[in-house]
This record gives C-alpha cells, structure tokens and sequence, in this order.
C-alpha cells in the first residue's frame, strides 16, 4: 500500500484550507459528499470523514494505512450534548443501558463535553460495522476546539476522525505535521493552528450496567472523573481483552507499540539534572560520532546541551518541552518536539522520564511508554 501510495502522492496536490467561513462551506460540503478533511481539535487533529458513509471510512483507513481491527472516535456537533440527542442522531442505543449507566454517562457529558473525553457507548445499527471494527459499542466525542464545531455543524452529519497520522505513528498536532503524513494521500487540510492539549482524548468505556473503563488516558483524568461519577474507574491495565481472538481488542488504541518516531528511542533512568545521571555511548553500541537527540522535560535546551556535551561529545541534540516542568505544557509540546527530533540529524533518540505519573503525568508518561515500545 505504501508503494501504491507513494506513486499517487506525485501527483495528488494537498490543499491548506484556512477557516474562513467560505472554506469550512467548502470542507462541509465535501465531507457529505464522502470525501476527507484533516481538521484541527484542541486534543491532536483528526482525519474526518463522514461516519455514516462506509465509503468514506474505508477511505480514512486507506490513507492512514490502519488496521481495520483499530475502530475509529465519532465526533459531535455541540447541539448533540445529551444521550437523547445522541440516540435521536442515530448513535447509540439507549435502550440497553441501565439506570445507573445513564446516569453516569449524562453527568460526564454534562462536565466535560465539548472537550478532551471519549464516551465508549452501546451503538446502533445505523453506525457501520467498519466504524467500531465490528464491536458493539461506539466511542463518542464533542471536541472543543471552534473550527471543528464549526466543520461540524455547517456538515450536519457526525465525523469519524482518528489521529491525522500513518497508523502507529507520531499524532500530528499542527496542520504541517498533517501534510508531513498525508500529504498527496488527502486533499484538504483545514488549518487551525497548533493544537493546544496535544495529547488525544481520554477514551472512557461506559458499561451497560454502568461500570466504568478507562482505556486510554489523557488531559481528563481518572481523579476528574470520579469525581463528577462518585465512581472509580477500572484502569486499562485490567481490561482483558474482548471481541472475536485476532480482531477487536477492548481498546486496540493500547497496542503496545505506538504514536512511535521512526528512529529508535530509549526512556532515561533519570532526569539528565539528577545528581547520579549516566548515560554510557557504549551501553547502546554507539560511536563517538552517532548523532544523539535528547528530549528532557523541562529547562533551556542550550544550556543544557552545554552542560551535557563534556559527557556525551559534539554529537548532540537537545529539544526542551517546557521552561518551567508544567505538565500541560509538555503534553502540548511532546508529539511536535519528538518529530522534530525524529527529523533533526540525529540517530538515536532519548527521552527523560516524566516527573511523575500523577494526573495528567500518567497520559504523558504512557504516550512515551508506546513511542518507545518496538
Ligand atoms: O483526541 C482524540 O481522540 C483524537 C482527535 C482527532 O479527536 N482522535 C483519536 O483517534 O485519537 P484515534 O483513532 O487515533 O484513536 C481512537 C481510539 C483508539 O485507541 C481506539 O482503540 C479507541 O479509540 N476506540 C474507538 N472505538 C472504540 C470502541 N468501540 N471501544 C473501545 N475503544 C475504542
Ligand atoms: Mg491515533
């Protein structure tokens, strides 16, 4: 596929959108003619495309290259902010949820949405198979961001949207890292600026019976949401997994190996400022001369390219995602400093472990976890 693709892309031309009213009609209307858009949210951006339209989701895992098994996040126009809407739109089923289910998943949506949370929900006939990878149940989002809501509710129609990213790899969170993926496989790509989250979505699974599932992480975190739930969440690690063997796993977006630069990467033992740092050219097999990118947390990168060039040579690149270790402003930076590091001149690639695991420190420390894993 990727020769097929490369031999298209010599010709195919990618055109920048920028969000003018005329060009969000235009972007509108070509997703309700089943075509794709790129478009931006404030979590990472998305390749749209209508999710009623089996044509058009066989294109959006076309030209990201992804696995059927991998089932895709609808997103929502704002008026649609109740399960009833939801279910009147042809979503989801209301039915089979009990009580209890209802009523935490009306609080959530009451809290968090339009923003950064994806609500796993039992799904209707009319979404298509190709949508959920064959599972019962959809995964659901308002995103937050105003040229999406915009897109959405001048389309009219609910978008299916993965990460705007070749599957597997590094999630794009401004426009250009989208043309740097897809460009010559897709026509239009609206721009809205660099993504200000820049992690994806927590995915949250919503049982019948009103159990709830974190699958993936992210800015809303577990604390967050027992709080508005008074429930505690049944963390990804103790999913097993479900669906047929070899297709769908309960989340598949937990595949080890992930959101991955092209060139290999290593998590440090330590911070490079902790007092007993080490890290040994020889305990990797690299020569004085390999070329080493190191991506640390927090500080100037010059000045700490400085202090770390007498112990790891000339051969050195440092990339900073914060000035002062906020956890926000790392997440924001992390995807967009890691491929600028997979595109600099060096080979092999660092990074410092996250301060902690805490809050929005596990979302981070499990995106660096997947992009290191091979
Ligand atoms: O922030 C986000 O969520 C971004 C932006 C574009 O909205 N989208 C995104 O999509 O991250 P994607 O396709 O890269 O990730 C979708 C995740 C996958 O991990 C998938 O396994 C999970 O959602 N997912 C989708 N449908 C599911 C379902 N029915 N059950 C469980 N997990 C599901
Ligand atoms: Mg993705």
């Amino acid at each position: 596929m990727e020769e097929v693709w490369k031999l298209i892309s010599k010709t195919r031309k990618t055109r920048m959108m920028q969000p003018t009213a005329e060009e969000i009609r235009l972007a509108a209307n070509a997703l309700r003619a089943d075509e794709l858009v790129a478009m931006p949210t404030e979590t990472v951006y998305g390749l749209a495309g209508n999710a009623f339209s089996t044509e058009a989701l066989t294109r959006i895992f076309s030209s990201k290259e992804r696995p059927t098994f991998d089932p895709l996040i609808i997103h929502v126009p704002e008026a649609w902010n109740s399960l009833e809407e939801l279910e009147s739109n042809g979503l989801i089923d209301l039915e089979t949820m009990n009580p209890l289910a209802r009523e935490r998943a009306s609080k959530l949506i009451a809290a968090f949405w339009p923003g950064p949370l994806t609500l796993v929900l039992p799904k209707t006939s009319k979404v298509p198979d190709l949508a959920t990878s064959g599972l019962q149940t959809v995964a659901i989002r308002m995103p937050a961001h105003p040229v999406a809501q915009k897109l959405l509710s001048e389309a009219g129609i609910p978008l299916a949207a993965p990460s705007a990213n070749r599957f597997g790899r590094i999630s794009p969170t401004s426009a250009q890292d989208v043309a740097a993926e897809l460009g010559g496989r897709i026509s239009w790509i609206l721009d809205g600026g660099r993504c200000e989250i820049g992690l994806e979505s927590t995915v949250l699974a919503v049982s019948n019976e009103g159990e709830l599932q974190l699958l993936r992480p992210g800015r809303i975190t577990a604390a967050d949401i027992q709080k508005v739930t008074q429930a505690v969440t049944i963390p990804a690690e103790q999913i097993t997994l479900a669906g047929p063997t070899g297709t769908a796993a309960a989340s598949p977006g937990l595949l080890k190996s992930h959101y991955a630069p092209k060139k290999p990467l290593y998590i440090l033992n330590s911070s490079v400022s902790s007092p007993g740092f080490k890290l040994d050219r020889k305990d990797f097999g690299l020569a004085p001369d390999t070329r080493i990118g190191i991506l640390v947390m927090s500080g100037d990168s010059a000045q700490i390219k400085a202090r770390l060039q007498p112990l790891l040579g000339e051969a050195l690149e440092v990339r900073s995602l914060s000035r002062d270790g906020s956890f926000e402003k790392i997440a924001r930076n992390l995807f967009a400093e890691l491929r600028a590091l997979d595109d600099s001149a060096a080979q092999v690639l660092f990074a410092e472990p996250c301060a902690s695991e805490e809050g929005l420190g596990f979302a981070i420390a499990d995106r660096l976890k997947r992009a290191s894993s091979r």
